[in-house]
């Protein structure tokens, strides 16, 4: 079967160029026992590629230099050598940045097909909302009544860490870039209130937004966004350390200045990663599905076309170019 890649050429230094990527042409051999050969339908971009494209020590190993991009995408099975599969089941692969590949039937799930568009596998019920479920539910633990910001709050994890706050009866404040993003969040994910970081009154505003102070930070973006919420969080309040966008192309860390506030407040300041919670992805899908099905849950997509213009769309993701969840469709 005819296949299209593409590969790391070179390791960004700073911001992500089109030129760290290569197309490749080839074809994909037959599946042996066990294998089954899948054509991928839809690509999904995230942030955490751009810590895989560097050889810096992180929770996973990085991309090698010519290896495909790393990446999850929902695909049709071609042809099965696997009991647990046949031809045209939809399953998600890691096969990252290509157009078909082979897997071992292990490394495969099954996607349930008509009860949600199989994109959303990528996004509101994949690996983005699962991030934002279990971020908050076992991390954050907002309580009914409480403040929560959420910073990059328009996108895949953040526009459903909002709603999700909301549901569980809490105050849902976001964080976006431009008054657009901002009025979405407010008018059609139903947040309480949207500050838009760009305005450049970034503490003014968030203050006013959360007269209460903050309860729970749900971190997405880090830097100077991350600094300045430290000065609005209450006593005992929790920061979800979910993500640090502003900081993935800095080539300097950035300083930190308000960490007196940890102190001082005894805020609980903790990291997560969405695959700490593997074992208990069933119960996350089936409640967030529920939400949706409810009608509870709004999402968003940012669909970019063809393998060719990936490049261009994790170069966009990274800038904040996306407005919804940032996927590419391939076929
Ligand atoms: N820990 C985990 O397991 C896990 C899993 C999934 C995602 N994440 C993290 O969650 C965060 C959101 O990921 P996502 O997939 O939902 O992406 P997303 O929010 O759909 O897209 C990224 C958004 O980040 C914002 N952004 C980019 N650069 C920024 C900057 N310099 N300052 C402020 N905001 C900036 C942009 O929104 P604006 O236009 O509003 O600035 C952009 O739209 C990322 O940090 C990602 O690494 C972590």
């Amino acid at each position: 079967m005819e296949n299209k890649r593409i590969v790391l050429a070179s390791r960004p230094q700073g911001w992500v160029t089109e030129d760290n990527f290569r197309l490749e042409t080839g074809t994909v051999a037959k599946p042996a026992e066990g294998e089954v050969l899948v054509k991928n339908l839809w690509l999904s971009l995230d942030p955490y590629m751009r810590g895989r494209m560097s050889d810096a020590k992180s929770y996973v190993k990085g991309v090698d230099i010519g290896e495909v991009m790393v990446g999850q995408t929902v695909g049709e099975v071609v042809e099965s050598k696997h009991p647990g599969f046949k031809a045209g089941d939809k399953v998600l692969t890691q096969l990252g940045w290509q157009l078909a590949g082979i897997a071992k039937g292990e490394a495969l799930t099954k996607v349930r097909e008509g009860a949600a568009p199989l994109s959303y596998y990528l996004g509101v019920l994949g690996m983005p909302g699962l991030t934002a479920y279990f971020g908050m539910k076992e991390i954050g633990q907002p309580k009914p009544g409480e403040t929560v910001v959420v910073s990059a709050a328009s996108g895949a994890v953040g526009s459903v860490v909002g709603q999700l706050a909301r549901i569980w009866g809490c105050r849902a404040v976001g964080i976006a870039g431009g008054k657009q993003k901002c009025d979405y969040v407010v008018k059609e994910l139903g947040f309480d209130a949207c500050v838009d970081y760009k305005a450049g009154n970034l503490y003014r505003d968030l203050k006013e937004a959360c007269p209460k102070g903050v309860d729970v930070n749900f971190e997405n973006v880090g830097g100077e966004v991350l600094d300045t919420t430290l000065r609005l969080m209450n006593l005992f309040s929790r920061v979800v350390v979910c993500g640090l966008i502003s900081e993935y192309n800095a080539t300097q860390p950035y300083g930190y200045k308000n960490m007196r506030s940890v102190l001082v407040n005894r805020i609980r300041v903790q990291g997560m990663i969405v695959f700490d919670w593997q074992k208990r992805y069933g119960e996350g899908i089936q409640e967030l599905g529920g939400y949706l099905a409810q009608g509870k849950l709004k999402y968003r997509e940012s669909v970019v076309e063809g393998l060719e213009n990936a490049p261009r769309g994790l170069i966009e993701l990274l800038k904040g170019g996306n407005f919804g969840k940032q996927l590419v469709r391939l076929a």
